[in-house]
Order: structure tokens, then sequence, then C-alpha cells
């Protein structure tokens, strides 16, 4: 169901928010990916729940950056319980990935949100992605053992999505890209590829227009499956 805006704020509030974004962007260096930040605070928040470590699988990360484009940039498309057919795992996310076929493995979990405004990836957990009791009955599941997370912006500007897969399966045996190596996907930004995200400093960067316009709208689905 989609979600409420947030309550308006005070300019003193836009105020902070704007020296925080502003630390946040000098703090950017160009290793930084706020994919990968998310799955960490995922991983934090199930292991102070006592729940084990997710693997972070760069290829099922790329084919989270393929599922969000699948929504061509639709924010309001998220509230409405629309997702890819499955078929699209393997028809189009993974060729687009270069991830091969054969180890597509069983997705158990999804969680995504879409917002007109930029926030730090730990925001984006607690604030857009996990909402409500099913987001948290989909983070805390026990059949997950792999993550991979995306976060893009349409054209690297607003609206910015934020999509995170859940698999079972082997890490070292699902996902894998053809010949070993991550494909380029760009625009956007996906876990574990060990790569810098370039889109993260833009991103940060582009911030000051909707934090200024005060535009906000969250959109968040948790699908089981
Ligand atoms: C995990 O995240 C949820 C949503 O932000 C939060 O309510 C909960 O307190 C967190 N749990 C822990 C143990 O940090
Ligand atoms: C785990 O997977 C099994 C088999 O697919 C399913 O029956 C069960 O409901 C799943 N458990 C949870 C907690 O989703
Ligand atoms: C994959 O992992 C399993 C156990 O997690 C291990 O037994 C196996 O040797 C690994 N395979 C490769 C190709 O690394």
């Amino acid at each position: 169901m989609p979600q409420p805006s947030a309550p308006p704020m005070g300019s003193m509030a836009w105020l902070v928010i704007l020296l925080l974004i502003v630390s946040t962007a000098l703090a950017t260096d160009s290793k930084n990916n706020p994919a990968d930040e998310l799955v960490a605070a995922i991983n934090g928040n199930r292991t102070a729940h006592k729940s084990h470590t997710l693997l972070d699988n760069p290829g099922l990360g790329c084919l989270a950056l393929e599922y969000i484009k699948a929504y061509k940039g639709q924010c309001d498309e998220v509230g409405n319980d629309k997702k890819p057919p499955d078929s699209s795992f393997a028809d189009t996310f993974a060729p687009n990935c270069g991830v091969e076929a054969t180890t597509l493995t069983p997705i158990t979990g999804r969680l995504l949100g879409c917002q007109s405004k930029y926030v730090s990836p730990g925001e984006a957990f607690s604030d857009i992605l996990i909402q409500n009791p099913k987001s948290l009955q989909i983070l805390y599941d026990k059949n997950h053992t792999q993550v991979g997370a995306a976060v893009s912006g349409t054209d690297g500007g607003a609206p910015y999505f934020w999509c995170v897969l859940f698999s079972g399966g082997k890490a070292n045996n699902s996902f894998t890209f053809n010949g070993g190596v991550a494909k380029d996907v760009r625009p956007g930004c996906f876990s574990g590829n060990n790569d810098d995200c370039s889109n993260a400093i833009r991103l940060s960067r582009s911030l000051f227009l909707p934090a200024i316009t005060g535009v906000l709208l969250a959109l968040v689905y948790a699908f089981g499956l």
C-alpha cells in the first residue's frame, strides 16, 4: 500500500538536513557504494535480531538493479503492488547482467521502495524499506542465505529506487557471472561487486533540488516471494 508522505518540516529541520547532506557529500569517496551500505544495514539489523548474516551476492545485486529498471522510473507503480513478471529474471535481467541462466535460484523475498528525495542507505533501510510487519517478516525470513541490493535514480536524478532481493542457495554456485566477471551495468549501483560507484557522488549532490522544493513521496512494497 502507498505510504503517506512525511509530515511537513520546519525550516530548522530542513537546515539540519541540508547540513547532514553536505557532510555526507563531503564524506563520500570514490569507493562509496550505497548498495553495499544498504546490505551492511540489513546484516547489522539481522545480526542484532540473532538472524544469521546474508552473503552479498553481486549477481543478485545486479538483478536487483535490473529489477529497478523494469519500473522505468515510474515511482507510483511501486505502491500499486505491480512487479515485473517472474519470467523477466531469466528473459531479460540475467542476460543484461551477464548472469548465467542456469545459476538462477528462487527469490525468497523482495523489498522495493521509491522516493523523490535521496537519503542515506541507513535511512533508506529504516525509513523507506522497512515500514510494516510484513517487511520485517521478509527481512528476518529464515530461508534467505544471500542478498543483493541496488539503488538507482532515473538518469542519475530523482526519483530514487531502492531494491533488495533475497534468495536461498549457495553463494558460489548461484547468480554467477559468465566468466566470473561482473558486467558494468549503469546507471545505478549494486552491492557485492567490490567496485566504486561513481553515481554515489552524483546521488548525494543532486539532493539539493528535492530538499529545497520539499518534494517527498515514499512508496514501498514488500513481496514475500
Ligand atoms: C531493525 O530495523 C527495524 C526497522 O528500522 C527497527 O524497528 C528495529 O529496531 C531494528 N532492530 C534492531 C535489533 O536494530
Ligand atoms: C521456507 O521455504 C519453504 C519451502 O519453500 C516454505 O514452505 C516456507 O514457508 C518458507 N519459510 C518461510 C519462513 O518463509
Ligand atoms: C562452494 O561452497 C561449498 C560449501 O559452501 C563448497 O563445498 C564447494 O567446494 C564450493 N565450490 C566452489 C566451486 O568453490
